[in-house]
């Protein structure tokens, strides 16, 4: 069902889906080994999809009320909404973040796998000068890709991003790059 629902918006939507079927739950598993919850804050999930790492962040034990899913596909959203009770799930553009974060709170980590190399450099750069001021007041920065450069393109931006996990067994195998 999710991954049917996947498919169909990918061929609505392709460069903001950005894949053909979600993540794996090891690149959830991956991200949480990330994650340090005695940091205050909540884990924004950007681009929360039909909710694979979602569910895989829940079940490596992050819980519900301290996960916030942005999505930007209205559809999307409701189908989160009926998985999680019990997380947050606001529609809307990662763009938007600085008029969101008096609803969100503060951030601990942000847990992505927006598909930059889909969205392109234009996009890549305004979303990543959003997240920039935050990753600098603390919040760590998590992020999928299957692009093993993504290393050089996050510090050309001013960040200090380094590779943290390679899961294979996901499809395609996606780096996972943090940024503290
Ligand atoms: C590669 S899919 C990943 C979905 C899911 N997290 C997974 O791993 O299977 C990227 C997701 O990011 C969402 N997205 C793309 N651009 C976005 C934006 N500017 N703000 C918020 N979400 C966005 C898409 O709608 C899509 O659900």
């Amino acid at each position: 069902m999710s991954a049917k629902a996947f498919l169909k918006k990918y061929l609505i939507s392709p460069l903001s889906i950005g894949s053909v079927v979600p993540s794996s739950k090891h690149v959830g598993m991956a991200f949480a080994k990330n994650i340090d919850l005695s940091k205050d804050g909540v884990i924004l999930e950007i681009g929360a999809g039909t909710g694979t790492i979602t569910k895989s962040l829940i079940d490596c034990g992050i819980p519900r009320n301290r996960i916030v899913c942005l999505e930007i596909e209205e559809a999307f959203c409701d189908l989160l909404r009926k998985r999680f009770n019990g997380v947050e799930v606001i529609c809307s553009d990662i763009l938007n973040l600085r008029e969101l974060v008096h609803k969100i709170g503060k951030i601990n980590c942000f847990v992505s796998t927006l598909p930059f190399i889909s969205l392109g450099k234009d996009q890549t750069d305004k979303i990543l000068n959003i997240l920039k001021p935050f990753v600098d007041s603390g919040t760590t920065y998590l992020q999928m890709s299957y692009s093993p450069f993504f290393v050089g393109k996050s510090r050309k931006r001013g960040l200090q991003t380094k590779r943290c996990g390679y899961v294979w067994k996901n499809f395609p195998p996606a780096y996972i790059y943090k940024s503290i």
